[in-house]
């Protein structure tokens, strides 16, 4: 089986070509370096030691992406590449919408084009907007607080209706929780770009002593100690729930849940971080931050019962496993 993974080189693509290949399937990547780069690809070959090919295209780019099609015998696609900053696509919301949409409507064009029938979309439980936990598939989408978002909601709905347009296609919309951690390996993990302010991310910033602490954005929420609570999945768990995604293929369009179900707040993550790495995380609280929500965590039994999986990385594998990663990069 031939997998064409867009933004293979990115956090969760990368781990995710790591799974697709110790399972056995050939991997061509497109990606355009926007958040990523061509370090990755020797970091791939270390992990797996298979060198998958490799486009460095923009798949807005309709034209440029048909040669693969054309060039390439492909059986299914995951459809990672996309800009993913709140904040970015606050100030620049049709750079975002650009981007993330018209990149949904190209691969979908081509796929029916060329005849390959079987696709993997990347959204986020964002898509569910403020409501209450634990979040099911059929909860009827909200408003989302963002541009990004909404480009998410719009792209779920573009390939919904691809799929009732085209009913023998097989479209999986896998909505992701809140991915951290890194590969145990501690070669590829997640980019920090400045404008990035997730919360492992900037624990890791404190950790290293670029930031003095951490800043908690509220402490009054209707949580176990005030703060904000999180679905937080390893992403190795994320990626191998992509290879049961693509085991397990349903004609029309079927919706997963990728998360463990299971909340944890940010002080239980800050504890978690300085426990298992044996480091400090100072921290203060401030305001709340605006359009953050309380609690968000997934009901997860969909993909446990349909794709026979549920996440096995605990907490504690997830900070140690960050702080790995973020250790080595300092070398690079
Ligand atoms: P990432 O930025 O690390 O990876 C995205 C990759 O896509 C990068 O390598 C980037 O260079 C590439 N890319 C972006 N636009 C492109 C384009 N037009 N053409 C070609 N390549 C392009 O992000 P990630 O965390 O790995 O996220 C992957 C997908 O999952 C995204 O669609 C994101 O919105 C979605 N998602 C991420 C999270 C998260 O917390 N990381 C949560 C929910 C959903
Ligand atoms: C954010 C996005 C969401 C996206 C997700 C993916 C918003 C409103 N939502 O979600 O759309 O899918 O990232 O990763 O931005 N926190 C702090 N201090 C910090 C950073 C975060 O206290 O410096 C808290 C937040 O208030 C929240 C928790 O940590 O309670 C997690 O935050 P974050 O990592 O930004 O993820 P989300 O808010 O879930």
């Amino acid at each position: 089986m031939a997998i064409l993974v867009t933004g293979g080189l990115g956090y969760i693509g990368s781990h995710t070509v790591v799974e697709l290949i110790e399972n056995g399937y050939k991997v061509i990547i497109v990606d355009n370096y926007i958040n990523s780069n061509s370090n990755i690809l020797d970091q791939l070959f270390k992990i797996t030691g298979v060198n998958p090919l490799f486009y460095k295209i923009d798949v807005t780019q309709k034209d440029k992406l048909e040669k693969v099609f054309v060039e390439q015998k492909i059986d299914e696609v995951i459809h990672f590449a996309g800009l993913k900053s709140i904040g970015e696509s606050v100030e620049d919301p049709l750079r975002y919408y650009y981007n993330n949409v018209v990149s949904t409507m190209v691969i979908s064009s081509l796929c029916i084009k060329y005849k390959v029938k079987k696709v993997v979309f990347s959204s986020s439980a964002t898509v569910y907007g403020n409501q209450e936990s634990p979040l099911k598939e059929e909860t009827s989408l909200k408003k989302t607080t963002n541009p990004y978002g909404e480009t998410k909601v719009m792209s779920e709905r573009i390939l919904t209706d691809v799929s009732y347009a085209h009913p023998e296609f097989s479209i999986t919309l896998l909505r992701y929780f809140n991915p951290i951690g890194a590969h145990k390996s501690g070669l590829i993990g997640e980019k920090i770009k400045s404008s990035t302010n997730n919360l492992v991310p900037y624990i890791s910033k404190v950790a290293k002593k670029e930031k003095s602490k951490v800043e908690i954005f509220g402490k009054d929420y209707n949580t176990i100690d005030g703060t904000g609570v999180r679905d937080y999945i390893h992403v190795v768990d994320l990626a191998k729930g992509h290879v049961k995604a693509v085991q397990s293929f349903k004609l029309g369009i079927t919706t997963y849940n990728l998360g463990t179900g299971k909340g944890t707040s940010v002080l239980e993550l800050i504890g978690a971080f300085e426990k298992v790495n044996n480091v400090s995380i100072p921290y203060e609280f401030v305001q709340r931050r605006l359009g953050d929500i309380e609690v968000s965590y997934a009901d997860s039994s969909k993909a446990e019962r349909e794709l026979g999986w549920k996440t096995e990385l605990s907490i504690k594998d997830m900070v140690k496993d960050a702080w790995n990663f973020e250790k080595k990069r300092r070398t690079y």
